[in-house]
């Protein structure tokens, strides 16, 4: 089954979990909303390329560990709309959920994806007690407090923000997720696939803010300009234009040599560079050296 199928699947499982004859019809609604049709799916196709490099063994676990990941993404997502975060009218191209929906809809799409998240990794327990409880408290660590994505947005409410301890938390915890459950979840070590997820997410982070001061509304498929207006820390106000195209490059560079010795290796490095080309804005005329 082609990747994007495979994840679509998982995410679309995982959904069917919350659905029943006694759950609320709009707040169901919006929970298919909020996950399709999808984004990029990054993160876990990330997860799965690196599950598939470490031999994949066992593909179920890897599917609920990409749907988990994915869920929590997508959750944060709808919050991070809300109007007391960044207001934002539209994500992926059509009304954010609390536009389309209401904001206590929002709220409890947002509160409901992160519960379903642990819930399917919950369930993996059963059948696989070690490798789930560790893809467990990874999900954990990479979604709270002190490192996660509550960390990372909490980072907006401090008079002084440290852009690298922003930048990681917010982004970069779930694509170090993305890497160290792919590893567990093909029972491999977690540790030597955290340096990928955190360069991959800084790239990413890195490629974000590019976009939002470079592409328009319909490119982007959500409101373009979002850093400057709302004052948020973003790498090309810190770098510039040419400083951040810069910085992307190295961190790329420095994301494929930290890629750890496995039968997939030049599968990921791949990977790594065809998203990077995905992601990275075409440099605007006036910025060309
Ligand atoms: C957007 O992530 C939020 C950031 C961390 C910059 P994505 O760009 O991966 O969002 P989707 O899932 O593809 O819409
Ligand atoms: C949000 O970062 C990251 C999370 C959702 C935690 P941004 O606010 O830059 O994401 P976009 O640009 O709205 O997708
Ligand atoms: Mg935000
Ligand atoms: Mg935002
Ligand atoms: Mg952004």
């Amino acid at each position: 089954m082609p990747l994007d199928d495979r994840i679509n699947a998982a995410v679309s499982r995982a959904i069917s979990l919350s659905r029943g004859p006694a759950a609320p019809g709009k707040l169901s609604t919006c929970l298919h909303y909020a996950t399709h049709p999808g984004g990029a799916r990054i993160r876990p196709t990330i997860l799965v390329s690196v599950a598939k490099a470490c031999g994949d063994d066992q593909p179920e676990l890897t599917d609920h560990a990409a749907a988990a990941l994915e869920l929590i993404h997508c959750a944060s997502l709808v919050h991070d709309d809300l109007p007391c975060f960044d207001d934002a009218a539209f994500r992926r191209g059509k009304p954010s959920v609390h536009c389309a929906f209401s904001e206590p809809l929002a709220v409890l799409t947002g509160d409901s994806l992160i519960i379903l998240a642990f819930q399917v990794l919950a369930r993996a327990t059963v059948d696989h007690p070690s490798r789930g409880a560790e893809l467990l408290l990874t999900l954990t660590r990479c979604s709270g407090m002190p490192h996660g994505i509550c960390a990372g947005q909490g980072w907006e409410s401090e008079e002084v923000i440290d852009l690298a301890a922003y930048h990681r938390s917010k982004t970069g915890a779930l694509f170090i997720a993305a890497t160290q459950m792919g590893a567990i979840a093909a029972g491999q070590e977690a540790e030597p696939w955290y340096e990928l997820g955190d360069r991959i997410g800084e790239a990413f982070q890195v490629a974000d803010d590019l976009r939002d001061a470079l592409c328009d509304e319909t490119t982007l498929g959500k409101p373009q300009g979002q850093d400057d207006l709302h004052g948020r820390p973003n790498a090309v106000a810190t770098l510039g234009v040419q400083g951040a195209y810069d910085r992307l490059r190295d961190i790329l560079a420095g994301a494929i040599a930290s890629i750890p010795s496995c039968p997939g290796e030049a599968m990921l490095a791949h990977m790594v560079r065809a998203y990077s080309e995905k992601v990275t804005p075409a440099m605007p005329a006036r910025h060309r050296a």
